[in-house]
């Protein structure tokens, strides 16, 4: 029986008879079988121990992705895409559906191209998160149907305190919010049909939603709404301090404004999710246009009514069908950068990083992203529709452009299903080199790994050129460890006082969840310390003393 032949076979698994699992098992097929019947379960996250994972066929799934670029999600330039995301090993895309495209006439639904997303994904092997452009993208509502465009009654634009039409969706208009739950639960239950083994891991409900150039709405519906009762679910919230009733300058004062527009595109957009999970419950996250996480300035600086690290509690008391709130990390500096990797990882918000740069020096960041325990990381823009092409028939990874976050996910995605579950369990730690720190140190107890960063041999540490480095290291056992990271060495420091001696250091992979070595790093591979470079390797490491 051919692999192709028994795989048919056993996707009509819940109608074969025990004893043919019996002979399955009996023949070896086991593991396949397992695999196949796995495969069903509906992606979801798991959240134990105030630690999350997303849960993909079963076991936890670490998304290393890329976003296309916002008018990549045509056929006609789906061949500019899968190139990237084939030269970035990347094995989740994260693509737009438009709604404009998706409901051409009302209560019409094209989904072809989604049906051509998830069909060209499966041949590439890759899953899909797909990110509904609907009333909001980017604060704005530029996505609308033709239709609806053409009825602004149905879908006003918000006001501003100058009494002046701003672009951006009003949160408050019943219409609008009825066509976007009506088209989006179309979505769902599309893939609910059609998508059985679950090619789409996740949705992102609307883009960056919230408004720039004002704070809020300042409608009469709104103004209507802002004098009436804070609702009673904020207020608790808000916990003992919270005071019996009042209105929302009455309870919330100078912060009023901001948090009456946070609460109120929350709920419109908790409506919209909660709807499509009715149909189809896969895991939905909102992502934010973030404010400064570390000197963020007063409200009408940064988009407001979207997830921003302050009203983060006011979404999840708005929005609990929203699993997650996922930061768009656009911040250069790596201070920022962190901060924002803290502030969105809480043990009631999972951190996925949906949208960041690609560029040489933020590639490090998914590797803290993984030490804030993140489900997933993925730049955006990362396809030939625009920026350095390909030209036709050259070799992959030629122009050099993707190598940076190429080289990540050619470290992780064989390791992907361990680091999530390492993660998931709470014992895995990461660092990142950062200007001027030549070493860092992780405590797992027992044992403290060393990183340094611009060594070789015996010379000591420089520091990389750029702040390039990074390092990740899981403890498996008492005196094991699976270690793997770029640009960096690291070595092992017992806290019992005794000498290091790498017992045994292994290169290799994992086959079904086991370690499988390809070969024994000894002599100028170990006499250092343990050096990586820009050769994607992983290492079971057993130490002892002497
Ligand atoms: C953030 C948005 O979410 C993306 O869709 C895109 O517009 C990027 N900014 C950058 O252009």
């Amino acid at each position: 029986m051919s692999i192709m032949n028994a795989k048919n076979k056993i996707r009509f698994l819940p109608a074969i008879t025990a004893a043919a699992l019996v002979f399955l098992a009996a023949s070896g097929w086991t593991s396949l079988a397992h695999a196949q019947a796995d495969s069903t379960p509906l992606p979801r996250l798991a959240t134990q121990d105030g630690r999350h994972a997303l849960i993909v066929d079963g076991d936890p799934f670490l998304i290393l992705g890329a976003q296309c670029h916002n008018s990549s999600a045509w056929p006609a330039m789906l061949p500019k895409v899968w190139p990237a995301i084939e030269s970035l090993h990347a094995n989740t895309l994260e693509i737009p559906v438009y709604w404009e495209q998706f409901e051409p006439d009302p209560g019409r639904y094209d989904t072809s191209i989604v049906d051509t997303i998830i069909q060209q994904a499966r041949e590439h092997d890759v899953r899909i998160v797909l990110l509904w452009f609907g009333t909001w993208k980017n604060g704005s509502s530029h996505y609308l149907p033709l239709w609806l465009k053409k009825q602004p009654e149905q879908c006003p634009r918000i006001i501003g305190k100058d009494g002046r039409r701003v672009d951006s969706p009003s949160p408050h208009s019943a219409a609008s919010l009825e066509a976007d739950r009506r088209a989006f639960c179309a979505l769902l239950r599309h893939l609910k049909a059609n998508d059985p083994v679950h090619t789409v891991i996740m949705i992102q409900v609307e883009n960056e939603p919230g408004s720039w150039n004002t704070i809020r709405d300042y409608s009469p519906e709104a103004q209507k709404l802002f004098t009436a009762a804070v609702p009673a679910a904020l207020l608790k919230a808000m916990g003992r301090n919270a005071p019996v009733s009042g209105t929302w300058p009455e309870v919330f004062g100078a912060n009023a404004d901001e948090y009456f527009h946070a609460w109120s595109v929350a709920r419109y957009i908790e409506q919209v999710a909660a709807a499509g999970k009715a149909e189809n419950p896969l895991p939905i996250y909102v992502n934010v246009a973030l404010r400064d996480p570390l000197t963020p300035g007063p409200a009408g600086t940064y988009e407001s009514g979207g997830a921003t690290d302050n009203v983060l509690w006011i979404w999840k008391a708005a929005s609990p069908s929203i699993d997650l709130l996922a930061p768009d990390i656009y911040q250069s500096d790596s201070a920022r950068y962190l901060k924002v990797l803290e502030l969105y990882s809480r043990p009631d918000n999972a951190l996925f990083v949906p949208e960041t740069m690609g560029t040489p020096e933020q590639a490090r960041m998914c590797f803290a992203a993984l030490g804030h325990g993140a489900i997933g990381w993925s730049p955006f823009g990362l396809d030939y529709s625009i920026a350095a092409p390909q030209p036709p028939g050259a070799p992959q990874r030629t122009d050099g452009w993707l190598a940076p976050i190429a080289l990540n996910y050619e470290i992780l995605r064989p390791i992907m299903r361990e680091i999530a579950r390492l993660n998931f369990e709470g014992k895995l730690q990461t660092v990142v080199e950062q200007p001027g720190e030549l070493t860092q140190t992780m405590d797992f107890g027992n044992w403290q790994a060393v990183v340094t960063y611009g060594v070789s041999w015996n010379s000591p540490a420089r520091g990389n050129p750029e702040p390039v480095g990074r390092a990740l290291v899981a403890k498996t056992g008492e005196n094991e460890f699976l270690v793997t990271g770029a640009f960096c060495r690291v070595d092992f420091k017992a806290a019992s006082g005794g000498q290091r001696d790498f017992v045994r250091v292994e290169e290799g992979g994992y086959e079904k969840g086991v370690f499988r070595p390809m070969r024994i790093w000894n002599g100028d591979e170990t006499d250092w310390g343990l050096d990586f470079r820009s050769t994607p390797q992983a290492l079971r490491v057993l130490l002892g003393t002497y």
